[in-house]
């Protein structure tokens, strides 16, 4: 089939793109700025510049929609992002005559939410459901692996600081998926008509309070560190302060926010069950992956990247 991927170029995105074209698929990335796996045909451009999109899908069976954010930037909000992003995804897919569409989504993601994260995503899935599209969602819980922004950033944190913070109480829960298994789904689902009009849970086998996440995280990296609880207020205050700094005086998205902090203080767990059955396959165990990932090498989870774009969105 031939497949275009919104934001092939993440974290997700390049395991997602990697494992469609093990199994024989022709695809196209979009993105803005960073570079998929090379080899792939790349076209930059952004989804919050509709007029462009359907001449970007046109000619393709599928659209995975991956695009997302977890902190905002500039006219990158989540509302414009995750809800008007993706409602141009849809109509762009329906102008373009592609019939079937695989959503990303996140675990949590609600009508009520507090966080704007969560609410904004399902905005995004309210877009998807009414599209007349072929759809498939998905809602992952929190994504690990090479190239991750969670278990990479608090292990690189633990290199130099001899405590690790916890936002709150860490009590709240969270089923840690390996990004391998969330890319499986995405890459078999194309071809699964029994999968039309479903949404899953991506999660693996247990969930762990956030602080059990972090002794994980150390135990695998092999550093031995204290964990110190953080007051929320004071989270809540240097996130804020963070929301400010970053984007003023450094252009770019603050590496924690309020919204993040809310999250953490809500269960986000799931049931792996009917993916892992419809898609055939055991959810990787957290703690042993994570070892494994870790073994014999200090910076497993980084990875480089040099393509250029193949072209421009027109
Ligand atoms: N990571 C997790 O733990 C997790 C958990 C649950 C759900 N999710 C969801 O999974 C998806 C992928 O997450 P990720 O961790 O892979 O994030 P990521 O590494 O930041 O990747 C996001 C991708 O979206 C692209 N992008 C961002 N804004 C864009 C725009 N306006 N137009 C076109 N492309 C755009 C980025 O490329 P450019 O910046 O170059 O455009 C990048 O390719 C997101 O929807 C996220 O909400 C992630």
């Amino acid at each position: 089939m031939k497949v275009v991927v919104t934001g092939g170029s993440g974290f997700v995105g390049r395991e997602v793109v990697r494992q469609l074209r093990l199994a024989g698929h022709a695809v196209r990335v979009l993105g803005r700025n960073a570079s998929p796996e090379s080899g792939v045909e790349w076209v930059r451009g952004s989804i919050l510049d509709f007029p462009n999109l359907p001449s970007v899908l046109v000619g393709f069976d599928v659209v995975i929609h991956l695009v997302g954010i977890i902190s905002e930037v500039g006219d990158q909000t989540f509302e414009r992002v995750h809800t008007s992003g993706t409602a141009n995804v849809v109509q762009a897919a329906r102008t373009a005559g592609v019939r079937r569409m695989i959503h990303m989504s996140a675990l949590g993601t609600r009508p009520n939410a507090v966080a704007r994260y969560h609410r904004s995503k399902w905005e995004a899935e309210e877009a998807v459901r009414r599209s007349g599209l072929a759809w498939t969602i998905f809602r992952p819980s929190l994504i690990y692996g090479p190239g991750d922004g969670f278990v990479t950033f608090f292990a690189r944190l633990a290199r130099w600081l001899p405590v690790l913070p916890i936002m709150g109480s860490g009590t709240h829960r969270i089923q840690p998926v390996a990004v391998e298994d969330v890319a499986r789904c995405f890459a078999a689902a194309p071809g699964s008509s029994a999968t039309v009009g479903q949404t899953y849970d991506l999660c693996g086998p247990e969930a762990f309070t956030f602080t059990e996440v972090m002794r994980i995280i150390l135990a695998a990296a092999h550093r031995p560190r204290g964990l110190v609880h953080l007051p929320l207020p004071l989270a809540r205050a240097q996130a804020a302060l963070l929301e400010v700094v970053y984007p003023t005086i450094f252009g770019s998205a603050p590496p924690l926010n309020r919204d993040q902090i809310q999250m953490l203080q809500e269960d986000n767990v799931g049931d792996p069950g009917p993916a892992a059955q419809v898609f055939g396959f055991q959810p990787r165990p957290f703690a042993e992956e994570l070892q494994r990932l870790f073994a014999g090498s200090e910076a497993p989870f980084s990875r480089t990247l040099s393509a250029q774009p193949t072209s421009k969105m027109p």
